[in-house]
Order: C-alpha cells, then sequence, then structure tokens
C-alpha cells in the first residue's frame, strides 16, 4: 500500500483515505479555504489559487509538511497536513515541544460533513496511518484555538489532552493538545 491510498474503515461502514495533495486540488482548496467553517477557524483571510499553490505544493513540502486531501467514502472532503516539529524550530521553541513529537492540521472543508463524526474517525486514522507509523514519532500535538471547542471535543474523543495554552508573536493564540503513542505490545514485555 503507497502512501497515497493509505485507508481506514470506520464505524459507519465509510472509509477514510489520506490522497497527497497536487495540482488538481487547488480549485478544490481555494473553494474551501474562502468560506464556510473552514474559513472561519482554519484560513482566516480569502487565498487566491497562485498563494495556495507555492504555499502547499511548493514551500510546505519544501520545509518538512506531509500535505493530503482527505477522501470520505472516495468523496474530497478536506486536507491534513503533518510534520515533525522539529523542522520548525520557532514553533518547537513556542511549543516548548519535545525531539519524537509531531503535529497535525486538519480542516473538513465541506460543510454538510461537519458535525456528523467524521473529524473523529480521519484524526484517528491519522495517528494509526500516518504519524504513529513513523518510528521517530512518539507524540502528536495540535493546537486549535481555545474559541474552537467544537474541535476541541473531537480531538478529545481521540484521546488528545490539554498540555498548555501558548500566544505566537502575531498574538494567535493556541490551546495545545497531546497524545503519546501507544506502546507496542513488545514494549510492554517485562
Ligand atoms: C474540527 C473538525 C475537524 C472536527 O470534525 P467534525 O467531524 O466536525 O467533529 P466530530 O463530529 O467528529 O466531533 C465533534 C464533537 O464536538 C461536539 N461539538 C460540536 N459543537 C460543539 C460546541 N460548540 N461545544 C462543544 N462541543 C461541540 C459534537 O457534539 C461532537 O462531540 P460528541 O460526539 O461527543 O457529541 C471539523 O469540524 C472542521 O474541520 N471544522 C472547520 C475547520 C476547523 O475547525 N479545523 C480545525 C482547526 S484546529
Amino acid at each position: 500500500m503507497t502512501a497515497t491510498e493509505l485507508t481506514d474503515r470506520g464505524e459507519a461502514g465509510m472509509t477514510v483515505a489520506f490522497v497527497l495533495l497536487e495540482e488538481s486540488h487547488i480549485p478544490l482548496m481555494e473553494r474551501w479555504l474562502n468560506s464556510g467553517e473552514a474559513f472561519r477557524w482554519y484560513g482566516g483571510r480569502l487565498r487566491t489559487e497562485e498563494e495556495l499553490r507555492r504555499k502547499y505544493l511548493v514551500e510546505k513540502p519544501r520545509t518538512g509538511t506531509h500535505c493530503f486531501i482527505i477522501e470520505y467514502g472516495g468523496r474530497p472532503i478536506g486536507y491534513l497536513q503533518y510534520f515533525r516539529i522539529a523542522d520548525y524550530p520557532d514553533y518547537y521553541s513556542l511549543l516548548c515541544a519535545e525531539p519524537h513529537d509531531y503535529c497535525l492540521d486538519l480542516f473538513i472543508g465541506r460543510d454538510d460533513c461537519i458535525g456528523r463524526g467524521i473529524g473523529t474517525q480521519v484524526v484517528r486514522a491519522a495517528l494509526d496511518r500516518l504519524i504513529f507509523t513513523r518510528p521517530d514519532a512518539g507524540r502528536c500535538l495540535l493546537g486549535p484555538s481555545p474559541e474552537n471547542k467544537r474541535a476541541i471535543r473531537c480531538y478529545e474523543k481521540c484521546g488528545f489532552r490539554h498540555i498548555r495554552t501558548v500566544t505566537s508573536d502575531s498574538g494567535e493564540v493556541e490551546y495545545v493538545m497531546a497524545v503519546e503513542k501507544a506502546p507496542t505490545a513488545l514494549e510492554t514485555c517485562p
């Protein structure tokens, strides 16, 4: 199975898949990030396709961020990214992170897919299949806005707990949550 075909079958019998972000997804990203809940909680300002192309297809991959479209039941519904926090020294310091920490970040772009348990299914699948399969990943962090109660509740259901609240130089407040990788059967043997 390749990185573009990682799948997970959830309770509802629908399949979550992570498809590597590519040029053909940019118009979708532009639509999602400029409206609805994704604009409110993730984008925060209007973006052009050209800006998104540069940011998501060039800059993020170059600095080590892995960018995916989330598919649910075979349909694209949102965007997810993850990265090793140590690859971003300023953010590493801000979060008081540790060397084995990874960061996960996502949005569901279709408002009709929000609040139906899909985000919980997607986050669990990302932890199991993308992040904690990496040998150097020991913990996963997320930094929603403290006002984003729906996101916080979703992450709590996936095992994340609040560890600290930080404010960036630009004034953005993050309610930092973390979940540890569960020890494998081998690691728990005496
Ligand atoms: C955050 C996001 C990924 C969560 O996915 P989702 O599919 O909507 O979440 P789920 O339906 O799995 O879980 C949401 C939970 O929050 C609860 N919830 C919803 N609104 C809430 C509120 N105002 N206060 C408290 N809890 C709330 C729901 O009841 C549900 O909990 P429950 O199952 O115990 O009833 C999705 O809503 C999203 O992408 N939002 C827009 C962008 C965004 O916020 N991105 C996250 C940036 S960190």
